[in-house]
């Protein structure tokens, strides 16, 4: 009787304990990564815009109207266009291993896909089978499964710093 008496006011007290470790750590926690980290799936690679067109073709024609495709890499002056500093929004995927580099990563200048929807190399192997049989319906949700319908912690914000009260970086015109 004593015992279990006592085996209950130690579990009690250890229970307080765990709950106090994990306030505390909740409270001692490192404030949120900074918004111009982002955390793509590391396990896939970057395939460039001209990958989605035979399937995307709508969305495809909708983005090319944008200044996302137009002018995100373009209007960049040219003494900046191989500056990493400036290649970190106004490309897709800078610093990665298959992201944009230089003109031979054409297909990742400026603000493409895979910018919002992350590296899509795992998507489009999942789809291809699917290029001229329509998927079924649980087809369809395993593909949507392997991309991001948009990519979370605020990626516009990632690039939109002006959105997070962040100024522009000063650069020469
Ligand atoms: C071989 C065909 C194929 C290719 C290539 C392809 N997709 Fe898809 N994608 C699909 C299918 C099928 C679906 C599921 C049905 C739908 O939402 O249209 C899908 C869905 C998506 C979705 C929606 C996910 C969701 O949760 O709703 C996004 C975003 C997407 N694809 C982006 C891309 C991007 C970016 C590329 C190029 C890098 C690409 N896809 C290449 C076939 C393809
Ligand atoms: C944090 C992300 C980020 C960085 C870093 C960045 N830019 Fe931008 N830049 C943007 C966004 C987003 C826009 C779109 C307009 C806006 O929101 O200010 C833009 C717009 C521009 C424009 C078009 C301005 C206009 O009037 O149409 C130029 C040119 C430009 N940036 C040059 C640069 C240069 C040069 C660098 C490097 C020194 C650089 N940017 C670094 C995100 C960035
Ligand atoms: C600036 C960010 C951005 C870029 C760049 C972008 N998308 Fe999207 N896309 C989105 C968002 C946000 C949604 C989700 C809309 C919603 O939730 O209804 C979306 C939705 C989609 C979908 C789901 C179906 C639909 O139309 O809603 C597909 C497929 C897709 N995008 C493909 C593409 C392809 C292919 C490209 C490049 C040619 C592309 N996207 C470029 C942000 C982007
Ligand atoms: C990888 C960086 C990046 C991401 C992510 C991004 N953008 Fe952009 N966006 C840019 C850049 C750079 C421009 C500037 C194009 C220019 O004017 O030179 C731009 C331009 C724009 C414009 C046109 C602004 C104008 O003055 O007409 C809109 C609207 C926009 N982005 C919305 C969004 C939204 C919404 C999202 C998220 C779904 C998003 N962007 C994600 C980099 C990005």
């Amino acid at each position: 009787m004593l015992r279990s008496k006592l085996l209950l006011a130690a579990s009690v007290a250890l229970a307080f304990a765990v709950w106090g470790v994990m306030v505390q750590s909740s409270r001692s926690q490192p404030p949120a990564a900074p918004v111009t980290e982002v955390h793509p799936p590391a396990d896939q690679s970057y395939v460039g815009y001209k990958a989605c067109m035979a399937c995307h073709l709508k969305q495809t024609m909708a983005w090319k109207k944008t200044k996302h495709f137009t002018e995100a890499f373009a209007k960049l002056p040219a003494k900046y266009q191989a500056d990493p500093s400036c290649l970190a929004c106004h490309s897709t995927g800078y610093g990665a291993a298959t992201g944009y580099k230089d003109a031979s990563t054409e297909t990742l200048a400026g603000t493409t896909c895979e910018a919002c929807h992350g590296p899509a190399s795992a998507h489009v192997a999942a789809a291809k089978p699917f290029i001229s049989a329509k998927p079924t319906p649980e087809q369809t949700e395993k593909i949507k499964g392997t991309i991001y319908k948009v990519m979370p912690n605020n990626v516009c914000i990632r690039c939109h710093a002006d959105q997070g009260h962040k100024a522009h970086p000063a650069y020469d015109k």
